[in-house]
């Protein structure tokens, strides 16, 4: 499962952190951090106070607590190692934030149970799990999403992409149109994820258009509409952030509370 993503941009710093005096609830034997902050999970999120933390391998499913295993009982073994690398992220993520590790379980829609006054975002694909987390003081809602290029089915492209990115995808040399693919693929899962627990609402693929600011791929951001039946609720992300790193294409989509009115209410 490994061998096929290769994570040598990744190797970066890592940071373990101490457990902080006197905490009843950090585990003796904690199992090894991941790379947090995530250097590249930073880098879909610049404001916002936003905290990533990635995994290169599978998880483990004694990094679960027992709410987090019961839900895994008739799971196999590849399902439980993702939920567990996601929770392990996420619980690394959390500690910055001073949430020291809490139970995460999972709510009836799907979605993890964040903490009160958290928001987060967990995606998985082969080789890596990320997870990123954030107070909801500061954001409304996040999404992230991960895949792996060549991953993302050619022949589903029609069901994935609206004419308009069709058009800018062909329009990118031939190897990198897979990269094209993958992004149009990411952000709109990751836009999915970040308005879902806001709004309750079921996007269709080709609801939301993506347009890279720059049509050859070189920088970071893109926009976002909905071009389907979907109205659009104030304040709906019409931005989002992508790194492209290797084979991998990380998607990062922030829901930003209303802004301040002069009297400081909201
Ligand atoms: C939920 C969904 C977005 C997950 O995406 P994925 O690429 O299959 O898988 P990822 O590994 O990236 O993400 C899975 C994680 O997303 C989170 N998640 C699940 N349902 C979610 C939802 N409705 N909203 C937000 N996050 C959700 C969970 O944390 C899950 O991991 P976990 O079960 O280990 O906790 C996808 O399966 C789905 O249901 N899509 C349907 C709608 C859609 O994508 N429409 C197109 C977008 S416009």
């Amino acid at each position: 499962m490994m061998a096929a993503y290769d994570p040598k941009p990744f190797s970066g710093t890592m940071t373990v952190f101490p457990a902080p005096a006197g905490s009843a609830m950090v585990r003796t034997a904690d199992p090894p951090d991941p790379l947090v902050p995530c250097p590249l999970l930073a880098a879909l999120f610049p404001a916002g106070g936003v905290v990533g933390a990635a995994l290169h391998r599978p998880g483990d499913p004694q990094w679960l607590l027992p709410e987090e295993r019961e839900h895994m009982r008739q799971a196999v073994a590849k399902r439980v190692q993702e939920f567990a690398a996601g929770r392990h992220c996420a619980r690394a993520a959390l500690r910055h934030l001073g949430v020291i590790d809490p139970p995460l379980p999972v709510n009836d829609d799907r979605t993890p149970r964040w903490p009160p006054g958290v928001v987060g975002s967990i995606s998985h694909t082969e080789g890596y799990c990320g997870a990123v987390v954030a107070h909801a003081r500061q954001v409304r809602g996040i999404g992230i999403d991960a895949e792996v290029a060549s991953r993302v089915p050619e022949q589903f492209r029609d069901r994935i992409c609206t004419r308009e990115e069709l058009t800018w995808i062909d329009a990118l040399p031939r190897e990198r149109r897979a990269d094209g693919l993958a992004l149009a693929f990411a952000a709109k899962e990751a836009a999915y994820k970040c308005q879902f627990p806001i709004t309750g609402n079921w996007l269709d693929f080709r609801d939301v258009a993506v347009t890279p600011d720059d049509a050859a791929l070189g920088g970071m951001s893109f926009s976002l509409r909905l071009v389907g039946q979907q109205k659009p609720a104030p304040q709906f992300p019409t931005t989002g952030r992508f790194v492209l790193a290797g084979r991998l294409v990380l998607a990062g989509v922030m829901w930003m509370p209303p802004p301040l009115h002069a009297g400081g209410a909201r």
